[in-house]
């Protein structure tokens, strides 16, 4: 179903670093980017994974390439793009928004009774690459929302210039961040649909179908 076609996914979190040993990073287990990734790989596709600090075997098939800061998978990310002809871009990793404006070369010692951290913006991975001019995949963007999943989702799908993304509530309990179950909605500019909670690995199976059956439509 995919073969002749490739896709670059990120997963897992980022870590901007503090200092030596402290950081900043978030819940996520790469377990539904690695999923994606076998199930792509399973369908034929040359895939590449860009994968933050996880726990977890790169599944056979897939070229991974660790990196741990957001920024260091900014540039991944559009090397990827320059050197090989991506079709299909799936930004699952949950990348940090904000990092340190500076990161102690030494462990930060405690002394004062606060500490105030800067912080300044990352660059949107994912908007950065929907941006491209010159070849640009076919760009697929996950949300982690609280509340208002639908509305939230489809403000991300229209803000970052999409062509599809796939919301997810990470306030549940057994599915999102973490866990082997998944609840999402998928959302393209013409419909929204829901699959109901499953298996991350199933749950990628369907993701990469809807993929493969839009970009029939999108791409040649
Ligand atoms: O890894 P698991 O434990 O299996 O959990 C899966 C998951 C919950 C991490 C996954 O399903 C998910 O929701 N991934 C997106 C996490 C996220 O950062 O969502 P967001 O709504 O903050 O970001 C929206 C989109 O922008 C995402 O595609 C994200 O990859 C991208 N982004 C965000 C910030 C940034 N600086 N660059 C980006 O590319």
């Amino acid at each position: 179903m995919l073969s002749q076609r490739s896709v670059l996914i990120t997963a897992g979190p980022t870590w901007e670093a503090i200092d030596p040993v402290r950081g900043i990073t978030n819940h996520s287990s790469g377990k539904m980017g690695y999923a994606l990734a076998h199930s792509a790989a399973q369908l034929g596709a040359k895939v590449y994974l860009i994968s933050g600090p996880v726990c977890l075997d790169s599944p056979d098939g897939v070229f991974t390439t660790k990196i741990e800061s957001a920024l260091q998978m900014y540039q991944s990310v559009h090397q990827h793009i320059q050197k090989f002809k991506i079709d299909i871009f799936i930004s699952v990793a949950a990348v940090a928004d904000y990092r340190p404006a500076e990161s102690a070369k030494q462990k930060i010692k405690k002394s004062n009774d606060e500490l105030t951290l800067k912080l300044i913006k990352n660059p949107d991975i994912v908007a950065s690459v929907a941006k491209l001019d010159i070849n640009r995949p076919y760009t697929v963007g996950f949300a982690a929302e609280t509340q208002h999943l639908e509305r939230h989702t489809r403000d991300k799908l229209i803000a970052k210039n999409l062509d599809m993304i796939v919301g997810n509530d990470v306030n549940q309990q057994d599915t999102g961040f973490g866990s082997d179950l998944n609840e999402v909605i998928i959302m393209t500019k013409n419909q929204t649909f829901t699959l109901a909670k499953q298996n991350k690995s199933q749950l990628a199976d369907t993701i990469i179908t809807a993929i493969s059956n839009n970009i029939k439509e999108n791409i040649s």
